[in-house]
């Protein structure tokens, strides 16, 4: 019986699993927003995110999901006479693409088969055309379960096209994967809070550069809720434009300040382990969807050799353990199925699960 209040333990590839101490964070009590309490939880935030993610910049909290900075980076970041390409290999990435369509601009779609990565040469060919003023990339397209190599595209677009606008959806990879924002030169980054930094859905985080801030200035219809220039002059004042989702900001604060703790690079390098560690499991059981080249770290989609009845073996698992692991997405499901390994998911956590499934598939 599903009951929400005694929900399954999360193993699908967002929202994941959060800690109590998290959850704890969420029921402090509440601060006025335009009070010094709030402009000191909202400075130091922004302080520890902007090392977290190697960027002297401007970083913003936005109180939406992730897909609401897919529709500021367009339309505060790319004229209504210029065109955008959209990089797509997965379900995401086409969403981009839909969203860019429907803010009313020019969009070409760089397309690959599902469980293809979008590579340097691809991205150089295009531009080459010499058509677009920005780029959308997604980092770590969560339904494929793939990571693209952005720091090779990042590089070359650097060297070759330095004007071209770099944003970059890094929703299943912030916090989790290497992300140097000032020295791949992106321009716009962000992600949720409900996958590797580990807190419940309700907050975005973006990574916006002075040039995209700068640009925003003369695009015009850039809206209220989202409009970069009305966070910035906010966020000079450690507030946000519109009354944020203060709980959340106070549970990414503990997060950050346990990640920074941590060291990123071990962050990086623990996401790396479970990693392997699910991978090895799937090669061994089934197999990898992706080239195991591009196979990401924040989670596993693990290609159904075998047949199983995905969508029955994940409600088996959930009425002895309950516990659930994701099914394909889209047009993958029962094709494949998802294992999420980041944020506060632990090595052991996923031996309980892998041998849970094991029983399963006998
Ligand atoms: C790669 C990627 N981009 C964007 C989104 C949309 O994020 P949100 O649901 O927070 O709007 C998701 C959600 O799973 C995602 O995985």
């Amino acid at each position: 019986m599903t009951d929400w209040k005694n929900p399954p333990r999360l193993f699908i590839p967002g929202p994941v699993k959060v800690n109590e101490d998290v959850l704890q964070q969420l029921a402090r009590p509440t601060l006025g927003h335009r009070l010094k309490e709030y402009s000191q939880l909202h400075s130091e935030t922004v302080q520890t995110l902007k090392k977290m993610l190697f960027t002297e910049q401007n970083v913003f909290l936005s109180t939406s999901s992730a897909s609401g900075i897919w529709e500021a980076s367009i339309r505060n970041c790319v004229g209504f006479d210029e065109t955008v390409l959209c990089t797509c290999c997965g379900a995401f990435s086409d969403k981009w693409a839909d969203v860019a369509k429907g803010c009313g601009r020019k969009v070409e779609q760089l397309k690959v088969d599902w469980g293809q990565p979008i590579t340097p040469e691809m991205v150089d060919k295009e531009l080459a055309t010499g058509k677009y003023a920005a780029v959308t990339l997604v980092y770590n397209e969560t339904s494929t379960g793939l990571t693209n190599p952005l720091r090779e595209i990042s590089k070359m677009m650097k060297q070759k096209y330095p004007d071209v606008l770099v944003f970059v959806d890094a929703v299943s990879a912030m916090a989790a994967l290497p992300l140097h924002f000032d020295e791949l030169g992106w321009d716009i980054a962000f992600a949720s809070v409900q996958k590797a930094f580990a807190i419940p859905p309700g907050l975005a985080v973006a990574a916006v550069s002075n040039r995209a801030l700068e640009k925003s200035k003369n695009v015009p219809n850039r809206g209220y809720y989202f409009d970069f220039q009305l966070w910035a002059k906010s966020d000079q004042k450690n507030q946000t434009l519109v009354t944020p989702n203060i709980p959340h900001i106070m549970a990414l604060n503990y997060q950050c300040e346990k990640l920074l703790k941590e060291g990123m690079e071990n962050v990086w390098s623990r996401h790396a382990h479970m990693g392997e560690f699910v991978r090895a499991w799937a090669r061994e059981k089934f197999d990898l969807f992706c080239e195991e080249k591009y196979a990401s770290n924040t989670l596993t989609t693990v290609k159904n050799t075998r047949g199983i009845n995905v969508a029955e073996t994940i409600k088996a698992i959930q009425q002895k353990h309950n516990t659930v692991f994701g099914n394909g997405y889209g047009k993958l499901k029962e094709q494949t199925f998802r294992i999420a390994h980041m944020g506060d998911i632990t090595l052991d956590d996923l031996k309980e699960l892998l041998a849970w499934i094991d029983d399963e598939i006998g």
